[in-house]
């Protein structure tokens, strides 16, 4: 039975019985294949005109709807760093925003950042124009295999391991170090990749001096670690969905990088985890979303926070974002990490072992499904 017929998908109000029915004709597994043999991902449902999600996608509604933010007052931190490199005082008081920041919430937004508004405009168009392409195009580029391409589409990279498949697709770009072959990128939006590319470096080197400065390290500390080694995108597009109250456009999930500079259009969605609540990130023009990543969390001996963020499903859009994570993931280095010496004391002993970034992907490839963080399996 095809999964991806409206009339197959099983309109009882209480999902998570539907999971524990096992039903006996409900073959997922086949229904996943049928599906990733597509290779037009979720965009390819709503194209053919899906009016209920896909028995696939399900999620229990008590874990969508728990736990939501509903004191307007409680908003991520905004950091303008204008005037950041010309008057030492405003510096000093970025450093101690950004410190606050990712102590408290482990996110912040960005605002004069420097990198113009129309490259901004065109990378979210870029994205949008690599999945509103012809199908066929889109197609070559769809691939699960992680590391033999630096270029690929595909939609969930846990799908057949995951209990609910996420309402996305995504086109993956490593940009440094080693990229690709600039014809490897998508054709629409290969030059404006590689522009925002350049930006998004430069700026992520800037937070990671402020962020070094910020753990009372010299400015260029974290840079010399390695951290702004290497970014991959992940363009992240994220169909309209006819039942938003049964999926997640992205569930919940810690970034397993150093930092995430993150562009989002103007739809929203992104939730953060503060103190147990959900809290909305509202879509802000020109600003930046910027969070830390595991590895961050791992070296800063958990002074500087991970936290954890999902996307809500919704019924409009398509709504697109760009995340750039500053990691070497797919460059896996020998290099080891573990909390920096110069932060620890008798007071402030190490809370995690070492690791290296292959070690440290080894774990996440196998216990990432289950969304526990690798994290949690080095804590001494
Ligand atoms: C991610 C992510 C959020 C978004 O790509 O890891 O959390 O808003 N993206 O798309
Ligand atoms: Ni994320």
């Amino acid at each position: 039975m095809s999964d991806f017929q409206p009339e197959s998908v099983v309109q009882d109000a209480d999902i998570l019985h539907q999971h524990e029915k096992t039903d006996m004709d409900f073959d997922r597994e086949a229904a996943i294949k049928e599906f990733d043999e597509t290779k037009d991902g979720v965009k390819g449902l709503v194209d053919a005109g899906v009016t209920t999600v896909p028995r696939i996608f399900l999620m229990p509604k008590e874990d969508i709807f728990n736990n939501i933010n509903e004191d307007p007052n409680i908003r991520v931190p905004v950091i303008d760093l204008k005037d950041m490199n010309c008057d030492n005082l405003k510096r000093k008081q970025i450093v101690e925003n950004i410190k606050e920041a990712s102590e408290t919430w482990g996110f912040f937004k960005i605002i004069n950042h420097d990198i113009p508004q129309t490259v901004i405009d065109k990378m979210i168009e870029g994205v949008r124009l690599f999945n509103e392409q012809n199908k066929e195009i889109k197609r070559e580029f769809y691939s699960r295999e992680r590391f033999e391409n630096k270029v690929r589409f595909v939609c969930n990279f846990d799908l057949y391991d995951s209990q609910a498949a996420n309402w996305r697709d995504t086109l993956v770009c490593v940009m440094a170090p080693n990229p690709p072959p600039p014809q490897e990128y998508p054709e629409v939006c290969r030059e404006i990749l590689m522009e925002y590319s350049d930006h998004v470096k430069r700026l992520g080197e800037t937070l990671f001096e402020l962020l070094s400065e910020a753990l009372g390290l010299k400015p260029s500390y974290l840079t010399d670690l390695g951290c702004t080694e290497g970014h991959v995108f992940y363009g992240q597009y994220y169909p309209p969905c006819p039942e938003p109250d049964r999926t997640l456009g992205h569930a919940r999930h810690c970034d397993p990088d150093f930092l995430t500079i993150l562009l989002q259009d103007h739809i929203g969605g992104l939730q953060i985890l503060k103190d147990n609540y959900w809290v909305d990130v509202i879509p802000e023009d020109g600003a930046l979303v910027v969070n830390n990543g595991e590895f961050l969390q791992l070296i800063s001996n958990d002074r500087f926070k991970s936290a954890e963020h999902r996307v809500m499903a919704k019924s409009n859009g398509p709504r697109i974002s760009l995340s750039c994570f500053f990691t070497t993931l797919f460059e896996p280095s020998e290099r080891v990490y573990g909390p920096i010496k110069e932060l620890l004391s008798d007071d402030n002993p190490p809370l995690y072992g070492e690791t290296t970034v292959k070690d440290y992907l080894h774990s996440f490839k196998s216990i990432g499904t289950k969304s526990v963080s690798p994290l949690a399996a080095l804590r001494l």
